[in-house]
């Protein structure tokens, strides 16, 4: 997405805050340990991806991801360069209203998860209804949190 390379440079100021505040939420609901296998999709700058344990990004931005210090990947999320059933956790942190085909980029999370998944997705998207209907359709919901300015979404793989 071009908006993020024109950004890029001053992400961190802009969003750090608020991302911080869904990371915050997601850490209380899941329960990582520090051998867990954990997939951030759209990890931009890295902010999304602080957890105790061992984690990838991935990431389409070029200039967001130069500035992501965590181990990490440029793709899209459409498709995943990893094998299936290979993370015990995949997160999307406002993201996924940005990818070109929420239902690859879903079929590709769903592949490579093992069982619990977190998907953050802006309130005010008008891409909402369509990603909510997506994850429906491929994940047990086992809780919708409402944040500030996301959605967030807590599933199991059926
Ligand atoms: C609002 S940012 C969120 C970044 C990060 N998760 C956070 O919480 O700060 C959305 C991210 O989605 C990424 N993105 C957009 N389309 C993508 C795609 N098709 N595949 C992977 N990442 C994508 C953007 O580059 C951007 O980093």
């Amino acid at each position: 997405m071009a908006y993020y390379g024109k950004i890029s440079r001053g992400y961190d100021e802009l969003y750090k805050e608020e991302q911080l505040k869904k990371l915050s939420i997601i850490k209380n609901s899941i329960k990582v340990n520090k051998n867990s296998k954990l997939l951030d999709v759209g990890c931009g700058t890295g902010i999304s991806s602080q957890f105790n344990c061992k984690v990838i990004g991935i990431d389409s931005s070029i200039g967001l991801i130069k500035q992501n210090n965590k181990t990490k990947v440029l793709g899209i999320a459409e498709c995943l360069p990893f094998k299936s059933n290979s993370f015990d956790y995949v997160i999307s942190v406002t993201a996924i209203h940005n990818f070109k085909s929420i239902k690859k980029a879903i079929d590709e999370m769903k592949r490579v998860g093992k069982r619990d998944f977190v998907f953050s997705i802006l309130k005010k998207s008008r891409k909402l209804g369509s990603a909510k209907n997506s994850i429906r359709k491929n994940f047990k919901i086992t809780e919708i949190v409402e944040e500030e300015k996301d959605l967030i979404f807590f599933c199991e793989k059926p």
